[in-house]
């Protein structure tokens, strides 16, 4: 296994938002199957797996985007309600191609704490976020706050203490559309203290 190599992959990964992405594109099935057996490589605390999946696409990615709206709209009061919003978030339909809810199953024994299972969670979702570039999408990991409703909990038919922790909203880049430089992250010499 080559350093290099690693870095390159881990390097050039890029969240890409719905502004880059192409209307109306969609992601065969295939492609978002190999995106989630990378996923499937995390790793968990006592193997508890908690990450699940539920993939949106065609007409039901419109519903997914139909109902985060009506969330918007039901958990909004009057005062800070934004029209505008409301009808952003369901236009978000046209450019996104598929939407993966990214959602936590609390294991039954409750033998880890939940905080290990909501970090054990990220681990494949960076899997993706670095699959992606190989098999032509981009996208962004979303977490608004409808994403932590009980609307939602019930829509994506989460149980007990299960959660929803964001969805995937993946793309195909606009046709021409320039290298986006990566925002550097400030360096890591900065966030290390050697003992
Ligand atoms: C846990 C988590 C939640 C995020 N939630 C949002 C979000 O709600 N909206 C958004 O635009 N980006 C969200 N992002 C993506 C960040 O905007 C993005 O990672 C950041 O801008 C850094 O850019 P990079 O991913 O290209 O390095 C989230 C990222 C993470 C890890």
């Amino acid at each position: 296994m080559d350093y290099n190599n690693v870095k390159k992959v881990i390097s050039q990964r890029q969240s890409l938002f719905a502004q880059q992405m192409a209307e109306n594109a969609s992601i065969e099935k295939n492609k978002l199957l190999q995106l989630l057996e990378l996923a499937n490589y995390a790793p968990s605390h006592r193997r508890t797996e908690p990450w699940r999946f539920v993939v949106f696409q065609n007409k039901e990615k419109n519903t997914f985007f139909r109902k985060l709206a009506s969330i918007y709209k039901s958990n909004t009061s009057n005062e800070y309600f934004d029209e505008k919003k409301f009808h952003k978030i369901e236009k978000k339909s046209k450019n996104v191609a598929a939407v993966i809810a990214i959602c936590m199953n609390r294991c039954p024994k409750e033998s880890v704490p939940v905080f290990e299972e909501q970090w054990a969670v990220a681990c494949p979702v960076q899997n993706m976020l670095l699959g992606m570039k190989s098999l032509g999408i981009i996208g962004y990991w979303s977490t608004p706050k409808m994403a932590f409703s009980n609307e939602m909990k019930s829509f994506l038919e989460l149980e007990g203490n299960n959660q929803c922790m964001g969805f995937l909203q993946l793309g195909i880049s606009k046709e021409g559309l320039p290298e986006i430089p990566r925002k550097e992250n400030n360096p890591i010499e900065e966030k290390i203290s050697w003992r």
